[in-house]
């Protein structure tokens, strides 16, 4: 444990080791920590059916392709437009994101856009752009943000495993290699410091969504010695006057 001393005689040392034996009996009450408030992600998984039914409007977008590459930061093989007005996707457009944004609300109260001077309940959320991005190794995602007010992402196919990855022999003896092949947030703290917060890419994020923030920066990083192809889904909702 930390000790505060100081060679200035004005000052007193606060002994804070062992912490047991620190007198707060009756010294002190409701002695807390305390997270100061941030906004934050709404995550979930996907069930079967849903996978199932986002799988089959991505093999619709490969039969009639629409190329979303050019609109997009990513440097990856493709991004095609997903048609999320189609039947098949209507019990993911009329449940699975009413229900991740309705938990957004409840936990962050509301959608953080800038210069936008609606009050609560003078909008709608519309699903403005889906997509599904495909990736091969060595690709990757630079940092970006999106446009709209919140966005999602749905992790559908990871062929490695990012603790593989880890091991790989340009990656393991390095000094940071919990990135390599992962999903990231970037963000500053309280104090203005960069942070990083990863989602490590295994087979078991498949179906997995999250929910974020339009605005918040986030980078996928490449995988390596893969042949298989990474897919995901993304989309942008906005909001529209009522
Ligand atoms: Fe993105």
């Amino acid at each position: 444990m930390p000790r505060l001393t100081s060679s200035n005689r004005q000052r007193t040392a606060v002994e804070t080791s062992p912490l047991s034996s620190l007198p707060l009996q009756g010294s002190v009450h409701n002695l807390t920590a305390q997270s100061l408030p941030n906004i934050g992600i709404v995550e979930g998984s996907l069930t079967e059916k849903i996978v199932g039914e986002l799988w089959s409007a991505v093999e619709n977008a490969k039969n009639e392709p629409v190329s979303l590459k050019g609109s997009l930061a990513g440097n990856i093989t493709e991004s095609l437009v997903l048609d999320h007005s189609a039947r098949i996707l209507k019990d993911f457009t009329t449940e699975v994101l009413p229900g991740f944004i309705k938990l957004y609300l409840e936990k962050f109260g509301g959608p953080p856009v800038k210069y936008i001077s609606l009050k609560t309940n003078d909008y709608n959320f519309v699903l403005d752009k889906l997509w599904v991005n495909f990736q091969n190794k060595h690709e990757f995602n630079p940092l970006h943000d999106h446009s709209g007010a919140l966005s999602f992402v749905i992790w559908m196919r990871i062929p490695t495993s990012h603790k593989k990855q880890a091991e790989l022999p340009h990656i393991k003896d390095a000094n940071v290699k919990q990135f390599v092949s992962n999903f990231c947030f970037n963000y500053v703290d309280i104090l203005g410091n960069l942070k990083t917060f990863a989602y490590g890419m295994e087979k078991s994020m498949e179906g997995r969504m999250v929910m974020f923030p339009s605005t918040l920066n986030h980078q996928v990083y490449p995988f390596f010695e893969s042949e298989d192809q990474r897919v995901s889904i993304s989309g942008n909702i906005g909001l529209e006057a009522i």
